[in-house]
């Protein structure tokens, strides 16, 4: 079986892995990185969507051996804990802001929104409602009916760029 090497929010790994192995199951299985869900299986959904290299990736599409060497950033890597103060639980700005404006029910495409939204803006911190629409494209959502989604990664992107993250 070949060893893969990669970087995962921010640690080094290395697992002993099959040709077939996908990223997603690397990270779920091997890693119990839970927070990376599986929807569809088919590049469709974007439940599993995790950076690779800082661009949002569906690591249902990708091979494990592909990651080797790679920097990936999971949901679990977002948030930074609690804070010493209390005040806060160190949530991503773009957490926060799904939180905040109700961007969730079930929560199960919510890690994929999230990892999918960070890029956005990263990518366009000047995105409006038309491109965060276009942009989210590849990720489906069975509850909400986007439009708190929409809200929410808008006040997320505001909150990015206000807080450099
Ligand atoms: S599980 Fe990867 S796109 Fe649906
Ligand atoms: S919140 Fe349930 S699938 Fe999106």
């Amino acid at each position: 079986m070949p060893s893969v090497s990669l970087t995962v929010n921010g640690r080094a790994v290395t697992q002993e892995v099959e040709n077939r192995t996908l990223l997603v199951e690397l990270l779920r299985e091997k890693l119990e990185l839970t927070g990376t869900h599986v929807g569809c299986d088919t590049t469709q959904c974007g439940a599993c969507t995790v950076h690779v290299d800082g661009k949002p990736t569906k690591s249902c599409t990708m091979l494990a051996v592909q990651a080797a060497g790679a920097e990936v950033t999971t949901i679990e890597g977002l948030a930074d804990g609690v804070k010493a103060d209390g005040e806060t639980d160190g949530l991503h700005p773009m957490q926060a802001a799904f939180r905040e404006h109700h961007g969730l029910q079930c929560g199960f495409c919510t890690p994929g929104m999230i990892m999918s939204a960070v890029a956005l803006g990263e990518a366009n911190p000047d995105a409006d409602d038309a491109a965060i629409r276009h942009w989210l494209k590849g990720n489906l959502c069975r509850c909400t009916g986007y439009h708190n989604i929409v809200k929410s990664v808008a006040a997320g992107i505001k909150a990015m760029a206000a807080t450099n993250r």
